[in-house]
């Protein structure tokens, strides 16, 4: 029943897309298992830098950002998009080592992503209370809202790591934001890592491109298994390789974005929809955006969401940045 309902919702969602004059896919429609497989694998690419800037920077800062927390008092950790949580296990041994009481709510869409994490987390910390929340966050009208578990008490820090606020619109990160926050209190926290635009004096526009075109085609692949994953669930009849893998640099909006390209014009029928949708040659599906922020957009997004920041952390570069905000 609940598979029936998934992919009726699915189903919406991609008739609508395909319907535009415009071709789109929600970004979120990656992640399946292999999905979400092949976005660890990205992880580790040599040229897919923000995983492992982040992970430095929180391995080095954690402590300095917990130093804006309330020693005294118990803490729970919200973070929208845990995925495995590997790199916010960083920041939770910190919080450990201060003998806080602290919790952790890993919010996902992906229930074998929270699955890991616990399993994980349970044998590397043991004395954190893990309490996973399977769930949509950017979903309209009833996004995660923190104190979803009520027993939350203490302090609370809602995390939105890995760049992942970068996949909406700024206004539509702050919603979602705002709708997750709804519970905190002034004195909690908001902490976001974030992909820094280019600049003349650093970082440079080949550097993304590489990113999003690595050599291997592990993100190629990850493009183009949205259309497996159509074919599997909605019995659309997409053949993968008349669809080329495309990334580019959108400077006015400032933004990597991926697009699936049709190498020939082609109609593509999809069972569950009981429609077939035609792409010409040429013919594009945006499948992603991932906005890229200077530190002015950073401040402004946190202050939007209602925790102005307090304090940030960057690599030497400015490649990439955390930002800390304080409800004010
Ligand atoms: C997980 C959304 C942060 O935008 O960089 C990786 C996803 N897309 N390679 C990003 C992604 C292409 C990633 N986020």
């Amino acid at each position: 029943m609940e598979a029936l309902i998934h992919s009726h919702a699915m189903g919406n969602v991609v008739r609508s897309g395909l319907r535009q004059k415009q071709k789109s896919l929600p970004s979120w429609l990656f992640y399946d298992e292999v999905g979400s497989i092949l976005f660890e694998r990205i992880t580790t690419l040599p040229e897919y830098y923000l995983t492992r800037m982040e992970r430095m920077l929180l391995c080095r800062y954690a402590s300095a950002i917990l130093d804006h927390v309330d020693r005294g008092r118990s803490l729970t950790v919200l973070e929208l998009g845990a995925g495995s949580a590997r790199k916010t296990a960083l920041l939770l041994r910190a919080a450990l080592a201060d003998k806080r009481d602290v919790s952790y709510q890993p919010i996902d869409i992906s229930a074998q992503s929270l699955e890991d994490a616990a399993l994980h987390l349970a044998e590397e910390l043991p004395a954190l209370r893990v309490q996973p929340v399977l769930r949509d966050f950017s979903e309209t009208p009833h996004p995660a809202s923190v104190r979803l578990h009520d027993d939350a008490r203490g302090q609370q820090m809602l995390l939105w790591l890995g760049s992942s606020a970068g996949n909406y619109e700024q206004q539509e990160a702050v919603r979602i934001l705002t709708a997750a926050a709804a519970g905190m209190e002034k004195g909690d926290h908001l902490l976001i890592g974030l992909d820094m635009a280019p600049r003349a004096d650093g970082k440079r526009t080949h550097h993304l491109l590489e990113a999003y075109n690595d050599a291997a085609g592990v993100t190629a692949e990850f493009n183009r298994n949205l259309l497996v994953r159509l074919n599997r669930e909605l019995g659309a009849k997409f053949r993968p390789k008349q669809f080329e893998h495309s990334a580019h640099w959108n400077a006015a909006a400032s933004r990597m974005e991926m697009h699936l390209v049709s190498t020939v014009a082609q109609s593509v029928r999809i069972e569950a929809l009981e429609e077939s949708f035609f792409f010409q040659r040429g013919e594009f599906i945006h499948t992603e955006n991932s906005h890229k922020y200077t530190r002015e957009n950073g401040h402004a997004l946190l202050c939007a969401a209602g925790f102005p920041v307090v304090a940030e952390w960057h690599d030497p570069d400015v490649w990439y940045g955390l930002f800390l905000g304080e409800r004010s």
